[in-house]
């Protein structure tokens, strides 16, 4: 089968997760485990079917460098979940992006935050022609990952993608395939995009979701739903500046109102807040997460509800990235354009219509269900239908 070909701006920890996940999903050793991924098999592709054939990043420690090296370039503090002597070396080395506004000021001030904690821009090497290199590697899909608050670099790459004919996956919380204008832009260029803001497997924002589902499910009212995230990363550390902030608030609270919406439950009855409250650089890649909600039960009866979630940030969001990329992929080949609804949902924060999670999951299954339904099709039924 031919591979799925990605490329990817911005190589953090995201990035380095996903990079060295495919490489440990694509050794025999792990390929027929499914353990730590939600879905090995989408519509016939697998992990071991990705590769990643073109990078970009600004930061001057994975400009220039391959691959294998430049995941485990500081400030990345993530797990290994390779050990970097045992990665293979890559082809692929790590051009020199559009910084625009991906570096936060703030985060260059290495009296305050030493220089392994932070990003050190690189003001020399040229910024290279992204669509020119997106279309010379033949890459299938463009994943973004800036840094959040990034608005004019994600929506230069969404365009870089349009003009190169790759489909989207935004994962970050810039609004681009939940915007009809910029949806509106892919449909008229034939191309699918998922979007925006990454749901990670197992992380807040989906115990969030399935708290407040829960919630409505059994009769309950949502009085207050408190989500606080602290982190040690350099994600957590962008966003503790507070004007690139809005957008990520905005997300993470999308993921319960979305649930109110579904049912027609005024938001204005739920005290909401979800988003990052601190930045501790001891905890690293390690997030921790609490949540706070009160509950009104039979006959108006209080029902107080308190948890303490601790993961690893990146690979948490690692395993959904190698789903969506699948999702896009097939429905690129099914010829479907604009935002995907169900993977959006099922993947991200802020898809462009709000579902339930079974909804959003049923979905997932049907369009991968269409891509096997398409190649066992005799050729001679594929010819008639055309
Ligand atoms: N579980 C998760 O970790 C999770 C979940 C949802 C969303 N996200 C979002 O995903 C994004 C990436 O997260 P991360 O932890 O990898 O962040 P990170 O800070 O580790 O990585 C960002 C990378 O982008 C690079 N960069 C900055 N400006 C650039 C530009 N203009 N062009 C190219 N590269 C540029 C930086 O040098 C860095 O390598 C963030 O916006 C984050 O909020 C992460």
């Amino acid at each position: 089968m031919e591979k799925i070909k990605i490329a990817i701006a911005g190589i953090g920890n995201c990035a380095s997760s996903l990079i060295q996940g495919l490489e440990y999903y694509g050794n025999p050793k792990n390929q027929n485990t499914p353990d730590g991924m939600m879905a090995p098999n989408i519509g016939g592709y697998t992990a071991q079917d990705i590769e990643v054939v073109a990078a970009f990043d600004v930061d001057k420690r994975k400009v220039g460098q391959t691959l294998d090296k430049a995941i485990y370039a500081k400030p990345n503090c993530t797990i290994n979940i390779v050990e970097p002597n045992k990665f293979p070396k890559s082809k692929v080395v790590v051009q020199k992006g559009h910084i625009l506004d991906g570096i936060s000021e703030h985060m260059l001030n290495y009296d305050k935050y030493p220089e392994d904690t932070t990003f050190v821009v690189d003001r020399e090497t040229p910024e290279v022609d992204v669509v020119k290199v997106l279309k010379e590697s033949k890459a299938d899909i463009f994943i973004d990952y800036m840094p959040v608050g990034s608005e004019e670099a994600v929506k230069f790459y969404a365009q870089c993608a349009i003009d190169a004919h790759v489909p989207f996956l935004n994962c970050i919380p810039v609004f681009i395939a939940s915007d009809p204008k910029w949806e509106q832009k892919f449909i008229d260029a034939g191309l699918p995009l998922i979007g925006d803001d990454m749901k990670s497997q197992f992380g807040a924002s989906i115990l969030s979701q399935m708290l407040q589902e829960l919630a409505f499910a059994r009769g309950h009212k949502v009085k207050c739903h408190i989500q606080q995230n602290v982190g040690g990363n350099t994600d957590f550390l962008n966003m503790m500046n507070q004007n690139r902030l809005k957008s990520k608030k905005i997300s993470k609270e999308n993921v319960i109102r979305c649930q109110n919406d579904i049912r027609h439950i005024p938001t204005d009855d739920t005290f909401l807040f979800a988003g990052p409250s601190d930045y501790i650089r001891y905890y690293k890649d390690n997030k921790i997460a609490t949540f706070h909600l009160e509950l009104e039960g039979f006959g108006g009866s209080p029902v107080s509800f308190d948890a303490r979630l601790s993961v690893i940030d990146s690979p948490n969001s690692a395993g959904v990235v190698i789903d969506a990329i699948r999702y896009l992929k097939v429905a690129h080949e099914l010829g479907i354009t604009g935002s995907l609804h169900g993977a959006s949902a099922f993947t991200q924060k802020t898809p462009p219509f709000p579902m339930t999670f079974e909804d959003a999951e049923f979905e997932c299954r049907e369009l991968a269900a269409r891509r096997l339904t398409k190649l066992t099709e005799p050729q001679a039924h594929r010819n008639k239908k055309k």
